[in-house]
């Protein structure tokens, strides 16, 4: 019986922590500060404010140029569209589920990371 119960509690711990790791990486800014980049490298103008694209810019390649050089070899490049240079957080969001704004007209298999 006793034996039953710590496996129990043992068991419930290993679910705990497997359950937050996997909550920690789920969105963006949980991966990046994983990675150790702080609140203000995206916040650059205030943690209440969205990030501006610049400040994505700075650590993505430089230049929207630069990062649809990136993503060029795609079918559809994201990145370099019609749409043109897009807000980062149009697709890629901080905290929340991301979203391909281009599937609003079309269907394209691509996931935001
Ligand atoms: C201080 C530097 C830094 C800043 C600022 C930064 N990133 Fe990143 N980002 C990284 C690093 C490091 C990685 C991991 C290596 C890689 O994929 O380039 C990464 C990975 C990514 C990835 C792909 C991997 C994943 O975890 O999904 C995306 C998408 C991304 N960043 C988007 C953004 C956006 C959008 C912003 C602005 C809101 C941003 N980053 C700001 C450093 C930064
Ligand atoms: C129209 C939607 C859209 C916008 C706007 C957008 N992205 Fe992306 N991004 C994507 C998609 C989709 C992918 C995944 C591409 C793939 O399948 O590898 C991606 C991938 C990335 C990656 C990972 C690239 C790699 O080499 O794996 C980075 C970094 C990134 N985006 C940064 C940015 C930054 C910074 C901005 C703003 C300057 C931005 N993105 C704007 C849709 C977008
Ligand atoms: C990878 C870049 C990135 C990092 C790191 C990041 N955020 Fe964000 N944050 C965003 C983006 C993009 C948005 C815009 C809304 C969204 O996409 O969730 C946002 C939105 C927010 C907002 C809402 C502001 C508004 O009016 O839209 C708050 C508050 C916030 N972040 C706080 C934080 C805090 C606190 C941290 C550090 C623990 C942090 N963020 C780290 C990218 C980031
Ligand atoms: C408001 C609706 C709308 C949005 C949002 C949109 N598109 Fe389009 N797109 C169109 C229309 C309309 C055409 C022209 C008709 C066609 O060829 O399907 C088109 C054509 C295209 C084409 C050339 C035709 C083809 O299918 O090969 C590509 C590539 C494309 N879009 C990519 C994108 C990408 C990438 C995004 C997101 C960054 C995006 N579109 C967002 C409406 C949209």
């Amino acid at each position: 019986m006793k034996n039953t119960l710590i496996l129990a509690a043992a068991l419930a711990g290993l679910l705990l922590s497997a359950t937050a790791g996997a909550a920690e990486q789920k969105f963006l800014a949980d991966r990046h500060a994983a990675r150790g980049v702080a609140c203000e490298s995206c916040h650059t103008a205030g943690k209440d404010k969205a990030p501006d694209m610049n400040s994505c810019l700075k650590c993505h390649g430089g230049s929207y140029k630069a990062l649809a050089k990136t993503t060029e070899n795609l079918d559809v490049n994201p990145h370099d569209s019609h749409l043109g240079e897009g807000a980062c957080d149009k697709c890629h969001s901080g905290h929340k589920k991301p979203l391909l704004v281009c599937d609003q007209c079309h269907e394209f298999s691509m996931k935001v990371p």
